[in-house]
């Protein structure tokens, strides 16, 4: 019943998108088809899941012949449809109405990927906190993912907030606990004070049984991996060698990424480059990470050093020892050593029997998250104690950043300042010394330093509007109130400099999400659906139908969101959601609170800062208390991205000329603040922003990464190998390998290596030969093994007739195949070579970013119910929502046939370095190669804009 009914309801929100859109005369026998079989249910057990992979006729109706002929694929089917690449993959003669080729492509595919998450939503949830139990059997007859509170999500009788939160009664935050986010991330959810805070444990989204393969702890497993894996098995430093290592076509040119004397612009180190994004995109990943997830504390890990490696490698399928020729031939370093991974628990846990069969309460180890989990801009303002007492404050104005200004170099922007560098009596790791004074400070360098600057720049022009509107009208309602006193206006004039701080804080933070969510995301998956489907998780997919919006809202707020039903409350609020969009969702309330109640500008707004269930009543955590996966880590691993040289240019002297190549190394750590002070924000700004970054691949991670000095570790060879360190942690922290990972998360399972090599391709295209040969490599580097058929190998998946997946993984009993069950998630998604249109990651990696990162935002009060003047004053929810103050600002041009605003990134670059204006008039999305012609429709070519004809980066390839 709730699948029809659901289904009709989504049907109807899709003709109510479509307008006044016509049916097409030629309405295919496929679709009718496909519509006369209904929408697909929703999968009831884990191994019979959506896959990304649809019907013949629904492949048909969405992409024709072109869709059905990849079907057999492993990939994901709406990659294949109507409209969902460049100009090229229209359908000829279509016009874009819902009705059409090109809008039944485009909408298929938003539906499929509506599938994925409503199956992520319920599949892949698994707290290691100790709520897993209840969440499997539910707790005082509401089913588990209904559950909005948990006993292990109270702070502990030790906290300082335990008195004050309610102690051993029930727990809820309140008065200035409430009021703005706290250091250690407490009370974001007000019911649940330690969700989310530093030091939890990190979640996981695969069954516990699958993680800590190499421990062999279950059937599965030993069938899985036979005895082939260990921490050091494959050999992490021959991965990173022979599958890693960026080819040189001058080796003399790049040295290594250490570049030529003088940092000559002759310097020259190969990598494979995404046309489509730039550098500043890399950096401002890492940057995110920061604020996310750190397994580290204060920029270490556990005490006891470990080999890393270099020590043998697979022949003829048997391990066997490196020579010194094959180490020299390698250029590993078996001298290496490494600080091993924290581990919180690795007890064996307990476990409890439902539906039949038992189920482990936890993964076999868990670790910590030493950051919040939050978005809240922790890398920026601090976590803890010791990390807030680095972020430096203003003594003439204490709501503000200390910025301070350096040399005398041309720019607008250059008054506004730069971060201090730290002082002796901060606390900080050796390491640090000599960088800009931030809560965050690890793996600095010139990108960190950057984004660091921008933001703290932005902070202080936030107070600044803020302090001139108090100004002007110091008497005026301001917005804000203290929780304690909610029925208090607070005016322009009252607001303290430690509250503008906080709320400056409050608005940096939305500001941020806002621009990675609706900028470089979009850009990251450069395509149709992935532009529609990331602004409808901002602002909603109706932002020009606000009847529906309302409608929409009302039923996730109002009746999904409230509901004991477990399905209501998880998967389809999460599809109802992304009508009104989660951003500010339940930040209103309406009386009458009838489902379809019509949108009415003059109804009254009856949220109150005295309901605790108004402040907290957006929030969904879809019965499993958020914190990030270790699976999520996993797939940030994104050191391909960083470059080995950067591009240097400066703005003031023609900016197509590259005046130097500054191997990044040369940024690294202090010499990273160094560079900032002497060549000044604007022109990093311009080189990183021009600059492609690295494509997600094998063979295309930085030199220098691979050889990075950490002098903290006073090992004989003071370096390390962090790309084969990505191997290393995984291995340590029980990651499931790549085909077992992918049918954990809904994904199909590839039979052997060569299935990563693009069919798309034609057979005697260079390209092919070269993903063949990589293949190839993968197979000498993890082996075959004699296949068993008796072995069952995962219970995740089954194969297409039903029949469990064995050892065999379809090829005939006793034939050899590939380890692809050993590959490591890492290589394995750096492999996928077979991507949907203008995806900067692969599909395994997007997975994991469909469920996580809608969660962050679903679980965060501030980006829902507390999104409101209350907490952020109505100048900051206006600077939020407009991209800065003063009102909307639009692009005079259409990008990809959409009217666009002025980007949030690039409004907050021309505030912080207004000398940039003339190169940021071209720009529309700033993580987009700034002088690269953006062209029609979603456009991958590497071609100048007028005016950057000159820039020497158009002629290499
Ligand atoms: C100059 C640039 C960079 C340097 C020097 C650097 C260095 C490092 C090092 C040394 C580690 C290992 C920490 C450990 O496990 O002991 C690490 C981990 C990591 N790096 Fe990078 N990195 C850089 C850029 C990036 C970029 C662009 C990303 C993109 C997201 C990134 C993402 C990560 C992630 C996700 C981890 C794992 C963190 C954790 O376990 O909590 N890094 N990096």
């Amino acid at each position: 019943m709730i699948r029809t009914s659901s289904g009709c309801l989504l049907l109807g929100v899709l003709i109510l998108l479509g307008g006044c859109a016509t049916m097409p005369k030629e309405d295919t026998e496929a679709c009718a088809s496909m519509a006369a079989g209904g929408f697909r249910p929703v999968a009831k057990e884990r191994d019979q899941r959506f896959e990304g992979k649809v019907q013949e006729n629904t492949a048909r109706c969405r992409g024709g012949a072109n869709a059905v002929a990849y079907r057999d694929e492993p990939w994901v089917d709406w990659q294949n449809y109507w409209a969902t690449g460049d100009a090229s993959s229209k359908a000829p003669g279509s016009g874009n109405g819902h009705l059409s080729p090109n809008g039944r492509g485009i909408d298929g595919a938003l539906l499929d990927l509506e599938y994925q998450r409503m199956e992520l939503v319920k599949f892949n949830l698994f707290d290691n906190e100790g709520t897993y139990q209840d969440y499997v059997l539910g707790r005082d007859g509401v089913a588990g993912p209904a559950l909005k509170t948990w006993p292990q999500m109270r702070l502990p009788p030790g906290d300082p907030n335990y008195a004050q939160v309610g102690g051993a009664g029930a727990q809820l935050c309140s008065g200035e606990l409430i009021r703005f986010r706290n250091l250690t991330g407490i009370c974001n959810d007000i019911k649940n004070p330690l969700i989310g805070s530093t030091g939890e444990l990190y979640a996981r989204n695969v069954e516990f049984e699958s993680t800590f393969p190499d421990l062999g702890k279950n059937e599965l497993a030993r069938n899985r991996n036979g005895e082939r894996l260990a921490l050091l098995e494959p050999d992490p430093q021959v991965i990173s060698r022979v599958l890693f290592t960026r080819a040189q076509a001058h080796p003399e040119k790049c040295n290594n990424g250490l570049g030529l004397p003088g940092y000559s612009p002759d310097a020259e180190c190969d990598y494979k480059k995404a046309p489509f994004f730039n550098v500043l995109a890399a950096f401002w990943i890492q940057f995110m990470t920061h604020d996310w997830f750190s397994h580290l504390e204060e920029g270490h890990n556990a005490g006891t050093m470990m080999a890393v490696g270099c020590a043998s490698r697979k022949v003829a399928n048997a391990e066997q020892a490196l020579t010194p020729e094959d180490i020299a031939d390698l250029g590993c370093r078996p001298g290496d050593r490494m600080d091993q991974a924290y581990i919180a628990e690795d007890s064996d846990p307990p476990s409890f029997t439902a539906n039949g069969r038992p189920h482990l309460t936890r993964a076999y180890k868990t670790t910590r998250n030493t950051v919040t989990a939050w978005w809240d801009a922790s890398q920026l303002y601090g976590y803890d104690d010791t990390s807030r007492r680095r972020v430096k404050r203003d003594p003439a104005d204490p709501a503000k950043l200390l910025l301070k200004p350096v040399g005398q170099r041309d720019g607008a922007g250059e008054q506004q300042g730069y971060l201090p560098v730290f002082d002796v009596a901060d606390p900080i790791n050796p390491q640090w010394t000599g960088q800009e004074a931030t809560a965050f400070p690890d793996n600095w360098s010139i990108g960190l330093s950057f984004f660091h600057n921008l933001f703290a720049r932005e902070h202080n022009q936030f107070v600044d509007a803020f302090r001139k509107r108090a100004q002007a009208t110091p008497d005026a309602d301001c917005g804000l109130r203290d929780p304690a006193h909610p029925d208090t206006v607070i005016r322009y004039q009252d607001v303290t400099a430690d509250e503008l701080f906080e709320v400056a804080r409050l608005v940096i933070a939305a500001e941020i999400a806002k621009i990675h969510t609706t900028e470089w995301t979009t850009q990251l998956l450069y395509d149709e659906p992935l532009y529609l489907g990331m602004n409808a998780n901002w602002n909603g997919l109706f932002q020009d139908h606000k009847l529906a919006a309302a409608a929409l809202e009302k039923i996730v707020t109002g009746n999904f969101g409230k509901s004991q039903d477990a399905k209501k409350a998880t998967q389809w609020y999460s599809v109802f959601a992304s009508g009104p969009g989660i951003i500010g969702t339940g930040s209103r309330v309406y009386k009458d609170d009838a489902i379809f109640a019509r949108y009415d500008p003059d109804k009254t707004d009856i949220w109150s800062l005295n309901n605790p269930d108004d402040v907290n009543g957006g929030v969904n955590h879809f019965g499993s208390p958020f914190n990030f996966p270790e699976e999520f880590v996993t797939v940030y691993r994104l050191h391909a991205l960083v470059p080995d040289l950067i591009e240097y240019r400066e703005w003031n002297h023609d900016p197509n000329v590259i005046r130097y190549k500054i191997p990044v190394v040369d940024t690294v750590r202090g010499a990273a603040t160094q560079e900032m002070e002497q060549r000044g924000l604007a022109n990093w700004a311009l080189s990183m922003g021009r600059q492609r970054l690295g494509l997600l691949a094998l063979q295309n991670d930085p030199l220098f990464l691979q050889n990075l000095t950490l002098p903290r570790l006073q090992t004989a060879t003071g370096k390390i190998d962090v790309v084969a360190l990505d191997i290393i942690r995984d291995r340590e922290r029980g990651v499931p390998r790549f085909n077992e990972f992918r049918r954990q998360y809904g994904l199909r399972t590839l039979t052997g290596f060569d299935d990563f090599v693009d069919q798309h391709l034609p057979q005697d295209s260079p390209e092919r030969a070269q993903q063949q040969h990589l293949a190839s490599l993968l197979r000498e580097v993890y082996g075959q093994h004699k296949c068993d058929a008796s072995k069952i190998i995962t219970d995740a998946q089954r194969n297409d007739d039903g029949s469990p997946i064995d050892d065999c993984l379809g090829h005939p009993n006793g034939s050899m195949v590939d380890n692809i069950e050993d590959l490591d998630t890492v290589v394995g998604w750096l492999a996928e070579s077979t991507r949907p249109h203008g995806f900067a990651i692969s599909e395994t990696q997007f997975q994991v970013f469909i469920l996580n990162a809608s969660r962050r935002l679903f679980s965060d009060r501030f980006f829902t119910s507390s999104f409101r003047p209350e907490f952020y004053t109505t100048l900051g929810i206006e600077w939020v929502n407009n991209n800065g103050p003063d009102g909307k600002v639009m692009e005079s041009a259409d990008s990809n046939g959409h009217r666009v605003e002025v980007s949030p990134l690039k409004r907050v670059l021309l505030r912080a370095m207004p000398e940039l204006a003339p190169e940021l008039a071209h720009v529309v999305n700033a993580f987009d190669p700034w002088a690269r012609d953006r062209g029609e429709f979603y456009t991958l070519a590497w071609k100048p804009r007028t005016g950057a004809e000159s820039d020497a980066a158009f002629s290499q390839p």
